[in-house]
């Protein structure tokens, strides 16, 4: 697949209409799930082709819960995208872990209960049978390995590995949840990781997430100042001042990723995304 390459990107909160891409059109697009978040952004970063598409919308309209994640899937799925690559701001529940890192989390927590999680649905004009996808690996091993030596070599300050919660929102957690979710053993709490890295899944197409994160949620405590606790202005800010690094990450990474043959791997995950279909006998 050396050559045939196709990055789809999947801007999250504070990446909702990055100047990133070259010769970019503007792209109106529909699925058998509905519309995706907001028009796809067609065009190049570092001479690769790339499908750029703002998870809650260029003007973030959409919330987590009404984000229609399988549209924005199928959306690249349809412009044949080989590989996903998406941010994600979230929460640290680290004290190791401040505000502008990154984070390559390989694994997560699925608290979220408002969501279509899946393609397989039944319904008329969807893919037929029950899937019973594997999550693990949850991320994509080789892209992860990619964005983690891109880093490194840019020297952008990041955590190889940790899992997050995703909570449902859009309120952010209480301390009791923020506390729990530290006594998991968990690095970040965010949003929106799921159902996006499921339904990657089932289409067998490689995916990895890029946690950016913005604040500190609302655990810390100290016996001076009162810490400044998550809030969207603190979200957005840090995004702000952050975004650059992500734009310099996936520039690095897409050539990386473009330079390699991909065939084997690409095949290997549309055969375990077909063997977790059940076709109804009869
Ligand atoms: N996204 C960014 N910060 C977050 C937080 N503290 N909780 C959930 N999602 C977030």
């Amino acid at each position: 697949m050396a050559g045939a390459v196709k990055i789809g990107i999947i801007g999250g909160t504070g990446l909702e209409n990055p100047e990133i891409l070259h010769n970019a059109v503007d792209k109106d697009v529909d699925t058998p799930f509905g519309k995706p978040s907001d028009l796809l952004k067609i065009g190049e970063i570092s001479g690769v082709p790339c499908v750029l598409l703002s998870r809650h919308g260029r003007k973030h309209d959409k919330s987590p819960t009404t984000v229609n994640y399988r549209a924005n899937l199928w959306a690249l799925y349809q412009e044949g995208v080989t590989h996903i690559l998406t941010t994600t701001a979230c929460g640290s529940l680290r004290e190791e872990l401040p505000p502008g890192h990154l984070v390559f989390i390989d694994s997560a927590i699925d608290k979220t209960h408002r969501r279509e999680g899946t393609f397989f649905d039944g319904l008329p004009g969807h893919p037929i049978g029950v899937c019973h996808i594997p999550m693990h690996p949850m991320f994509d091993i080789e892209l992860r390995k990619i964005l983690i030596a891109t880093a490194t070599e840019l020297s952008i300050p990041h955590q190889k590995d940790g899992f997050a919660v995703c909570i449902e929102g859009p309120r952010f957690s209480t301390k009791a949840e923020s506390n729990l979710y530290r006594s998991w053993g968990a690095s970040l709490v965010n949003m929106t990781i799921f159902p996006e890295v499921q339904l990657a899944r089932e289409m067998g197409i490689p995916y990895a997430s890029t946690a950016l994160v913005t604040d500190y949620d609302c655990w810390r405590e100290s016996d001076d100042v009162e810490p400044e606790h998550v809030s969207v202005d603190l979200v957005m800010k840090t995004f702000a001042e952050n975004a650059v690094k992500a734009m310099a990450l996936f520039q690095g990474a897409i050539k990386k990723i473009a330079a390699r043959d991909w065939t084997k791997h690409n095949t290997e995950l549309k055969t375990v995304a077909k063997a977790a279909v059940m076709i109804p006998y009869g």
